[in-house]
């Protein structure tokens, strides 16, 4: 049996008259890649913010690694990191004073050694003395990733994570999502980006109107659209195959 790493119930939230969440409900499995999706103004920030205790809701509960967001928010966010839209990083730092920063805010032991593993994780070894002013978005998105991997929380909520970055970019970021759930940690994601859940995601779920209107796996997801007529047809390269491949960035993987 999976561990539930995240449990939601019945959650409600209004701004005044704005009804946004009407009563959402899901699971996330520990060490699994939950992408939620929605349109603009769906409700995903609002959400995040109740999970991640910035926010309070008005009826229903989540637990977050075992805790009750609104009885115990202090243990809430001892279990997790966030990474919203605008990232943390300070332009004025490098890279590598970015990092130690961080840790020291969180009181690990060996600050220096920590940020010298998050760079080379995050392949910013090279950049690692640069201001991250000079960084480009992708980099600037990674170095926003291992921030907020400092002390490895094990649950990591990433609101758009890939907004405003190129393909090259998204896929840096995808890897690395990838490789943090494979080592256990649990990800929780919010994307406009369907081939970004489809490419992640072990578990996907669509917010509509204040719900959630489906939640499955991308297989029983497209079970649920069935193609109204078979057709055989050569597969085509997307245009992210056909760009990259351009670029010469495929047999770096
Ligand atoms: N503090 C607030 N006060 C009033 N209304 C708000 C507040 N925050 C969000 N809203 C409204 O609630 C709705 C949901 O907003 P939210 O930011 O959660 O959506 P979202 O799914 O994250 O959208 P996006 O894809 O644009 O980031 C929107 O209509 C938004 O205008
Ligand atoms: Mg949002």
């Amino acid at each position: 049996m999976q561990n539930v790493s995240i449990k939601v119930e019945n959650l409600q939230k209004s701004y005044k008259k704005l009804d946004v969440l009407k009563g959402v409900n899901f699971t996330v499995e520990q060490g699994s890649i939950f992408a939620l999706l929605g349109s603009n103004g769906a409700g995903k920030t609002t959400l995040i913010k109740i999970l991640t205790t910035l926010l309070k809701q008005d009826s229903g509960t989540a637990i977050v690694n075992g805790f009750d967001v609104a009885s115990k928010p202090d243990h809430v966010r001892q279990s997790l990191s966030l990474t919203g839209q605008f990232a943390a990083v300070d332009e004025i730092l490098t890279g590598q004073e970015n990092l130690i920063m961080i840790a020291r805010l969180r009181h690990l032991k060996h600050p220096r050694q920590v940020a010298d593993e998050l760079l080379t994780r995050f392949g910013l070894t090279d950049a690692a003395n640069r201001r991250a002013s000079t960084y480009s978005g992708g980099m600037r998105r990674r170095l926003d990733l291992a921030m907020s991997l400092v002390g490895t929380p094990p649950i990591l909520f990433l609101d758009e994570p890939t907004t405003g970055l190129d393909p090259e970019g998204r896929i840096e970021v995808w890897k690395v999502v990838k490789e943090l759930a494979d080592g256990g940690i649990t990800v929780f994601l919010t994307t406009q980006y369907l081939d970004e859940a489809e490419q992640l995601a072990d578990h996907i779920a669509i917010l509509h109107e204040g719900k959630i209107i489906a939640s499955g796996t991308l297989m029983e997801l497209k079970k649920l659209f069935p193609p109204a007529e078979v057709e055989y047809v050569e597969k085509q390269p997307t245009l992210e195959e056909i760009f990259l491949a351009i670029i010469g960035k495929k047999e770096e993987k």
